[in-house]
């Protein structure tokens, strides 16, 4: 009778409106972070049926939404200014629900969680740059570093990596004769790196890059930069064209020296001419 096939009618619906309504399942959730610009990427692209919203908290907290990730047929989120505590564990939740718009019976939405994500730990830094300078005397080679700025924004300042890491940023230069393979790497505190035991004179090519020594192994360095080579002039080309310089410059006292001798020269037998020509009339001093 009635009564006892109600909940097997109940039972029919609610499995017709969970195949029906269901919507598939975001997958590969990744997370992908550099210099704090924070991503969050996952598949399938979803079809015209359904839309995926993301929902993230610290680990044991609130949940929080981005509002340009609720509903949207994006299959990344863009979470840069809204995970606000840097030093703290997130995870993301992508729920896969009914297009902006429509309305579901469903209450509960399939969705995936991520892994965690601490922005402090886990950002990627990226490659630095920097100036090399090598000093008149070839003795001093300054390496001026510039740190990588970040997605982070304090008071409408962009943020560099020094900002946010402090002491805890050091950079790691390495180094090799330009005519060698064989490295070797020195790690320092400040930004401008004064380069030490470097041979006079020898070209060396220079690589830098962040490291962050309090940071688990895998995630302490970060992207190498560009390498740059200091330039040393061929020994040989300098002396030629010093002993160029000093020829010009002799010759051009030796020309001096002739158009002083000849205008003295002319000089005196202007005068010569002028007192043999009847200015005799002019008298002389008594001495
Ligand atoms: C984040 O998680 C790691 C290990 O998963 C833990 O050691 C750390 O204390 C957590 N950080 C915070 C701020 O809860
Ligand atoms: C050093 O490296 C630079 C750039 O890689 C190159 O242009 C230059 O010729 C090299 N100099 C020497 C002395 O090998």
């Amino acid at each position: 009778d009635m009564e006892t096939m109600r909940p097997a009618a109940v039972c029919v619906l609610l499995l017709l409106s969970t195949v029906l309504g269901s919507f598939p399942q975001a997958q590969h959730v990744t997370w992908k972070s550099t210099n704090f610009k924070t991503v969050l990427s996952w598949e399938p692209k979803p079809s015209a049926d359904y839309s995926y919203t993301v929902e993230f908290s610290v680990v044991g907290r609130d949940r929080q939404r981005n509002h340009h990730c609720v509903r949207s047929s994006a299959t990344v989120c863009d979470l840069s200014s809204s995970l606000t505590d840097l030093n703290a564990n997130y995870t993301a939740d992508i729920l896969s629900e009914p297009p902006l718009g429509v309305t579901s019976d469903l209450i509960e939405f399939p969705y995936t969680t991520s892994p965690r994500f601490c922005p402090y730990k886990d950002t990627d830094i990226g490659r630095p740059d920097f100036k090399l300078e090598v000093s008149e005397d070839k003795k001093k080679t300054t390496l001026y570093v510039t740190d990588p700025l970040t997605a982070l924004f304090k008071d409408g300042r962009q943020l560099s990596i020094r900002d946010v890491f402090s002491e805890q940023l050091h950079y790691r230069v390495t180094y090799r004769r330009n005519k060698s393979t064989g490295k070797k790497s020195a790690d320092f505190k400040t930004n401008i790196i004064e380069m030490s035991g470097l041979d006079r004179g020898e070209s060396y090519c220079f690589n830098v890059q962040a490291f962050i020594p309090s940071r688990s192994f895998k995630k302490q360095l970060g992207e190498l930069s560009h390498t740059q080579c200091s330039e040393v002039e061929d020994p040989s080309i300098s002396d030629v064209y010093s002993v160029g310089v000093i020829a010009v410059a002799i010759f051009l006292i030796l020309l001096l020296i002739a158009i002083i001798i000849a205008v003295t020269v002319i000089c005196c037998r202007c005068r010569r001419n002028a007192r043999t020509t009847g200015k005799e009339g002019l008298p002389l001093r008594d001495v």
